[in-house]
């Protein structure tokens, strides 16, 4: 039953409507990634809203109106990180969903955020997470994909990452984002006339995939990571493939600088850290310190004269942002950059400052975008717009 004393809620100024179909309307709230898909009277009712009408007005404009109104928002992870961070079931059925009442789609519309009660508590939900369990707060990217991961999935958030990057074996990257854009840039730019010959760090190797790259092409390799399970697949992989001689894999120790004293007086031409920097920006875990000028700056002294410490991040800008518009025509839409709530990823001065307050100069910036594909999908054509990792080379100024 209807409470003729409450106040309804307000709807939001930033909500996004699109047509979907004859007589369907996506409405988007874009900052928190919710959506509903509805008809002209839902989307009249969130009109209604927008002065605050009283109860009564309400139920004189809308009299017995039956709402038809899906909720469209699923998890953003569920084919990967590096699936579509879009939030949104493109296949929400409308045609069978039940008609709502005045209530029900008030609430609805409550819990997606499209109508707010109390903006206070609105702007609040934007900030990180206390704890695993605090819905109050919308979290961080890491936050949000540990929910999904240990609560949904009940899965160990290092399992999950590894298996969705890798084939079963680990030997591969699987087909998607990975193989298209960060392997197929490694494969052409770390070539045997690049790194042949060369003693190469893969800080933060994982299962290996790039020191074995580095080592089939000539080079000698040390990777160190913090994960014991990775080091032993690393291991496993360069014996398989014949590359024990050529690589050997360590465990790192926090904090980094003391972590680091495990590789002695060896020096590298190559410092690699791929998919780890951005950790040192914006850990994982808050009880983590980390601090990325302590890792750069440790890293530069172990640079051999000449040598390079070479930066592969997810984007600063467009990893995770929404893949939004037609497959062919794809855009996005970017909610955040100075202060970053959900997105975990540093910023281009944020890193620009990191290596300078480290003794390093950028000398190289490459944006990885896909190649064109044979069977082009709404993930190839969102990369080969916009670039979902970025690459950087930084050295001593004076150096390399
Ligand atoms: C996203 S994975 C990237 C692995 C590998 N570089 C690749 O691109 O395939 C991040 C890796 O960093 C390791 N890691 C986590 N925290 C770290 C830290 N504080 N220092 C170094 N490595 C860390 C993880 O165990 C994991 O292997």
């Amino acid at each position: 039953m209807s409470d003729p004393e409450a106040a309804p809620p307000k709807s939001l100024p930033e909500l996004l409507i699109s047509i979907e179909r004859p007589g369907e309307y996506l409405v988007a709230n874009p900052l928190v990634r919710t959506y509903a898909l509805g008809d002209l009277s839902f989307v009249q009712l969130l009109s209604a809203l927008r002065s605050p009408p009283g109860r009564q007005e309400l139920e004189r404009d809308f009299p017995g109106t039956p709402f038809r109104v899906v909720d469209a928002t699923i998890p953003p992870f569920r084919d990967g990180l590096l699936g579509d961070p879009t939030a949104l079931d493109r296949e929400a059925p409308l045609e069978d969903a039940p008609p709502l009442d005045l209530d029900e789609a008030l609430e609805l519309s409550r819990r997606l955020m499209l109508t707010v009660d109390d903006e206070e508590m609105y702007a609040a939900h934007r900030g990180a997470r206390k704890n695993v369990l605090d819905r109050a707060h919308r979290g961080t990217l890491h936050q949000r994909v540990g929910e999904y991961v240990m609560l949904g999935l009940r899965s160990d958030v290092d399992d999950w990452w590894v298996a969705q990057k890798f084939s079963e074996d680990r030997r591969e990257p699987r087909p998607g984002l990975y193989s298209d854009v960060q392997f197929r840039f490694m494969e052409s730019y770390y070539d045997a006339a690049r790194v042949g010959g060369m003693r190469v760090l893969d800080f933060g190797c994982g299962p290996g995939l790039f020191a074995r790259l580095f080592a089939r092409n000539g080079a000698t390799v040390v990777g160190l990571d913090t994960n014991p399970g990775h080091l032993q697949t690393a291991a496993r992989l360069s014996e398989q493939d014949g590359l024990a001689e050529r690589t050997e894999y360590l465990e790192l120790e926090l904090p980094v600088a003391k972590g680091l004293e495990v590789l002695g007086d060896q020096r590298f031409d190559l410092i690699f850290l791929s998919d780890v920097l951005m950790f040192y920006f914006h850990p994982y875990d808050a009880q983590l310190e980390l601090d990325p000028v302590e890792l750069l700056s440790g890293l530069a002294k172990l640079l051999a004269p000449g040598g390079t410490i070479a930066v592969l991040e997810p984007n600063g800008t467009f990893w995770q942002q929404p893949w939004l518009g037609d497959p062919e025509r794809p855009f996005t839409i970017v909610t955040e950059h100075a202060d970053r709530r959900y997105g975990v990823t540093p910023t281009l001065e944020q890193l620009s400052r990191a290596a300078e307050d480290s003794g390093l100069a950028i000398r190289r910036v490459r944006e990885l975008v896909a190649q064109r594909s044979q069977a082009p999908d709404r993930a190839n054509r969102f990369a080969q717009e916009f670039p979902v990792w970025w690459f950087f080379e930084l050295s001593p100024p004076g150096g390399a």
